[in-house]
């Protein structure tokens, strides 16, 4: 497989990550998806690029709150035939498309969005001049992934645990070591990208980026009820999320 894995076009791939995507309460809709909500502006007429929109959840949001266009980019075929499905609208276009490929989008956007699909991309530079140079100048950038301390993992046990299963620490090794990270989730040799937080803001600041937000979401007590193994997030957050303006 190349730098452009399409794992999620992995029949068994595709249906495990259906299978926690339709639980009631997952970590997606309990804390990745308010953090990253609660960091957008006003969508009124705005023209809005979401980069790995999966089943186009978020560009259906988006056209709710007022956006005037919304372009849906995903590598996968299966994730977007869910999409023009379930989430399909007259100013809803999706594209077929790997994020290394964007540099010849036509227009400009007042947000460029992404959930939890960039630690997936081999080269963040050039990713993000792209994004940059598809960004109007007041336009934003707002994106989620996996948190650096997951994406550190190699081998062996992520948490070392007491007798009831939790979590009482987290077992970090490699932080130093970015690059390729070949993991299990579903299947064998799912590809995804490790960089340090450093490596991170130091990128995004040299692509032409302002940080305006960082996020690290924690569980609330309600959450911890719902999913007790939440608590363990007190140790290691799981998602780091940037808002980012044009420089
Ligand atoms: C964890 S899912 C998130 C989907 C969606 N953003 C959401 O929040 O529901 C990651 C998505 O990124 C997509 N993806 C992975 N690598 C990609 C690439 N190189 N170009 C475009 N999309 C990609 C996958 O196909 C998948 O739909």
């Amino acid at each position: 497989m190349g730098k452009n894995q399409n794992v999620y076009d992995d029949e068994i791939f595709f249906e495990g990550y259906k299978g926690i995507r339709a639980q009631e309460n997952n970590y997606n809709k309990l804390q990745e998806q308010p953090a990253i909500k609660s960091l957008l502006p006003d969508l009124k007429g705005k023209r809005i690029l979401d980069l790995g929109c999966g089943y186009g959840d978020s560009c259906s949001y988006f056209i709710e709150k007022g956006a005037q266009k919304v372009v849906g980019i995903d590598i996968s075929k299966k994730m977007l035939e869910v999409a023009r499905k379930e989430n399909s609208h007259e100013n809803i276009e999706y594209l077929e498309k790997s994020m290394d490929d964007i540099e010849n989008l036509s227009g400009k956007f007042d947000l460029v969005y992404s959930s939890l699909a960039l630690h997936y991309m081999e080269d963040f530079e050039k990713l993000l001049m792209d994004i940059n140079n598809l960004m109007r100048k007041d336009g934003e950038f707002i994106y989620s992934q996996e948190h650096p301390l997951s994406t550190a993992h190699r081998k062996g046990l992520r948490w070392t645990r007491g007798e009831d299963g939790m979590g009482i620490h987290y077992n970090l090794a490699n932080y130093m070591k970015s690059g390729k990270r070949e993991t299990t989730w579903f299947i064998d040799g799912v590809i995804k990208y490790h960089r340090t937080f450093s490596e991170i803001i130091n990128t995004v600041n040299e692509c032409g980026f302002q940080i305006e937000k960082i996020l690290e979401p924690l569980p609330s007590e309600e959450d911890i009820k719902l999913i007790p193994k939440m608590v363990q997030d007190f140790h290691k957050p799981n998602f780091l999320i940037l808002k980012l303006g044009k420089k």
